[in-house]
């Protein structure tokens, strides 16, 4: 693998065009009515005097996506005005990457990734012929952060012959490096299917010391974890968890595979961001507490208003780095784009198209 790898953000037009603001926008007879249906689904979320500043935004950034021919991608963790207001897709990790995949030559030039860089560059490497913009470059990810090219390469030198299954939540870099991708919905699968087809009975799985430990409970294939951690998710604690019971009896508890291994065993279901979703869908529940990033329990509860949601909140600061007036500014410059170099685009494809054809998830993601 070539050592002059390199990923980077372009500030393009950026660099000179004002940031939008809310001011710049007016909420008319025009904007109230192309909003209406948003409104109705954002209602009892959104007060009505932040709907007055936000509504005129939304209606720009349809105005532009049709203009520019973009495609919207929005994370699960993303607030519910860019969720239900402007994104086309909304997903976890796996069906945000499914959704790049299945790009045709036709659709959208554009592709707007409203969450952190790394899905950004992901969608890049599936579909690097499209402009990719992340409305603000600085949403990183301490995972990601965790890990460079250089530390796999020794991984590997370390431990030859076992295969690398990095999760998605690192740079375009790492994956260039690793045998295999995985997310949280699909780890333990994919590890097995790396050690099956590597004839290794170890794993290299990184960067996440909290996933690899979970993931080593489902399997009897040895896991050689990296030190990273999620600055979200490591920060809840099995007694916080007891203390929610006890507080809220009858609760039912999800959580993220990222919490700490004493975490999760103290949950009722264990999953990504769409596996937590689809549980408050099917399990009947009447009182959830999702353990993880916060905002998502304002876009399940805007479809689920018979479930009543315990809220302890831990905001990712990278996630919330997106706004309505940056993805506007976004659109408007077709700014900060996301480049990848070609190389790692073709080496970090193998390993994320690898987990594509091992995941059997369906893409069953809001559109
Ligand atoms: P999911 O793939 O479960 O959406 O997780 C992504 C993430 O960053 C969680 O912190
Ligand atoms: Fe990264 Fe954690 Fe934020 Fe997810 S919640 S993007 S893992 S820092």
């Amino acid at each position: 693998m070539s050592d002059a790898i390199t990923t980077r953000v372009t500030p393009g037009a950026r660099g000179a065009a004002p940031l939008l603001t809310y001011r710049d926008e007016q909420f008319t007879d025009a904007v109230a009515q192309a909003t209406q249906p948003m409104w109705e689904q954002l209602h009892g979320l959104i007060s009505d005097v932040d709907w007055l500043l936000k509504a005129p935004l939304i209606h720009r950034i349809q105005r532009l996506k049709k203009e520019k021919r973009a495609l919207i991608l929005a994370h699960n963790y993303q607030l519910p005005e860019i969720a239900y207001g402007v994104a086309d897709r909304v997903g976890d990790s796996l069906q945000l990457a499914q959704y790049a995949a299945a790009l045709n030559k036709d659709d959208a030039p554009v592709v707007v990734m409203c969450g952190v860089h790394f899905m950004a560059e992901t969608v890049k490497v599936l579909a690097p012929e499209r402009t990719v913009l992340i409305p603000d470059a600085a949403a990183g990810c301490s995972l990601a952060e965790s890990i460079t090219g250089a530390d796999v390469r020794l991984l590997k030198q370390h431990y030859p012959g076992a295969p690398v299954v990095s999760y998605v939540n690192t740079s375009a870099e790492v994956k260039a490096e690793s045998d295999y991708c995985c997310t949280s919905s699909n780890a333990a699968r994919v590890v097995e299917a790396a050690a099956r087809e590597f004839g290794s009975p170890r794993v290299i799985f990184l960067p996440d010391r909290y996933l690899a430990a979970n993931v080593a409970r489902q399997t009897s294939v040895e896991i050689i974890a990296w030190h990273g951690a999620c600055m979200v998710h490591e920060r809840f604690t099995p007694e916080q968890i007891r203390a929610l019971r006890a507080q809220f009896p009858g609760v039912r508890v999800l959580a993220h595979p990222e919490c700490p291994p004493e975490v999760c065993a103290e949950a009722d279901f264990v999953g990504s961001t769409s596996g937590m979703i689809r549980d408050v869908q099917t399990s009947g529940a009447a009182k959830v507490v999702m353990v993880t990033e916060c905002a998502m329990a304002d876009n399940v509860a805007a479809e689920n208003p018979e479930v009543d949601f315990v809220r302890p909140c831990v905001l990712c600061p990278h996630m919330q780095r997106i706004t309505l007036a940056k993805i506007a500014a976004a659109l408007e410059t077709l700014s900060p784009q996301v480049e990848v170099d070609e190389k790692v685009v073709h080496a970090a494809r193998r390993a994320v198209e690898r987990m594509l054809a091992v995941s059997a998830a369906p893409a069953s993601a809001r559109s």
